[in-house]
């Protein structure tokens, strides 16, 4: 029997040396000290041995459990502390590593512009005004000296808005000297009319805004666009002030000296009438692709008011004078940004927003 005890304890040191896992441990304790385990045995089979080596072979059973307890809990110490510092390896907090970013959007480039346009005309003592998106026929056209029927309306194809018939005025009604009829601004310059109406000179104002015109587009017209209309008004305002503001303004815009050219031109609002060109910032005069080899862009239309329109918004006096202009702004985002083709503001292309 003392064989016996001294197998069991050779096997069970092996045993429990070689488990790789707690579960095992677990068999290997029922299999040792189990109710059906070799100890188990042995003690039972105690009873039937004479008196004295009962005790002896029960003493050394009793050694034996307690040897193969110490053998087990030693091998569950070892197996815990490695699992927990396995634990504890895959799931390290590296807090030095870069996070992960989240997306975060930005300002359109257009609203950007806008926004840097408005500072430098704030700056010069301008006001920043807006009017409505869907203007009427009143607004957008009659008031700025451009009469039904006239062949001028011609310079700007226009989306007109329908609208219920019962809705529309009836022709002997006041408002049919104001047509209501609706359709989405061609110009800023109907904020001009909305402005005067309501103030008196002096009046320095500009008024950025959305502008729609119903055409065929390319790489430099869209049906939808931004225009940064301009109104100076007081007594003595002459076109040497428009230059020096204009100057001023593209010189802080670009961040370079920027040349001005004015081309006589027409518009039915402001008399005498001229096309601003600057020098072409691409290729500084040399002549480039974007100038088509000129060396001038085209960015705004401009003029002295037109005395029908002063008229109009029931200025009196004949001490007014001022000068009005609309510029481009998607003109110079694209020149400032070198960006070839408008319709990429309203693309939705991300390769391209990201750019800004
Ligand atoms: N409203 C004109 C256009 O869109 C531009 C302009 C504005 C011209 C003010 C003169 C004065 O073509």
């Amino acid at each position: 029997m003392l064989d016996e005890i001294a197998r069991i304890q050779e096997n069970a040191k092996n045993e429990i040396g070689s488990a790789g896992t707690l579960d095992r441990l677990e068999e290997l304790r029922i299999e040792f000290l189990g109710r059906k385990g070799a100890l188990t045995l042995i003690l039972r089979g105690l009873k039937d041995l004479p008196e004295a080596e009962r005790k002896k072979m029960g003493e050394e059973a009793n050694r034996l459990r307690r040897k193969i307890e110490e053998l087990l809990q030693e091998k569950e110490l070892e197996l815990r502390k490695t699992t927990s510092e396995s634990i504890l390896k895959k799931e390290r907090l590296d807090v030095t590593r870069p996070g992960i970013k989240t997306e975060r959007g930005h300002l359109h480039p257009i609203t950007q512009v806008i926004r840097e346009v408005n500072l430098i005309f704030v700056s010069m003592g301008f006001e920043i005004v807006e009017g409505p998106e869907i203007e009427t026929e009143y607004y957008n056209f009659d008031a700025l000296n451009i009469p039904e029927n006239h062949p001028a309306r011609d310079m700007w194809d226009t989306f007109w808005l329908l609208r219920n018939q019962k809705e529309a005025p009836s022709t002997k009604s006041q408002a049919s000297k104001k047509s209501q009829k609706l359709l989405l601004r061609t110009h800023t310059s109907p904020v001009q009319i909305r402005y005067m109406e309501k103030h008196n000179p002096p009046i320095r104002i500009i008024a950025p805004g959305r502008c729609y015109r119903y055409e065929a587009t390319d790489a430099s017209h869209d049906i939808q666009f931004y225009q940064l209309e301009g109104l100076m008004v007081d007594k003595i305002i002459s076109i040497a002030n428009f230059k020096a503001v204009m100057r001023e303004f593209l010189t802080r815009f670009f961040k370079t000296k920027i040349e001005i050219r004015l081309r006589p031109s027409y518009f039915p609002f402001t008399e005498p009438s001229f096309e601003v060109d600057i020098s072409c910032i691409t290729c500084s005069q040399k002549g480039c692709s974007v100038c088509k080899k000129s060396g001038w862009l085209e960015l705004a239309g401009a003029g002295m008011v037109h005395p029908n329109v002063f008229k109009t918004v029931g200025y009196t006096t004949k001490d007014v004078q001022g000068f009005a202009f609309g510029m481009g702004i998607d003109r110079l985002a694209m020149m400032k940004y070198k960006i070839p083709d408008i319709r990429l503001f309203h693309s939705g292309d991300l390769r391209f927003l990201k750019q800004f």
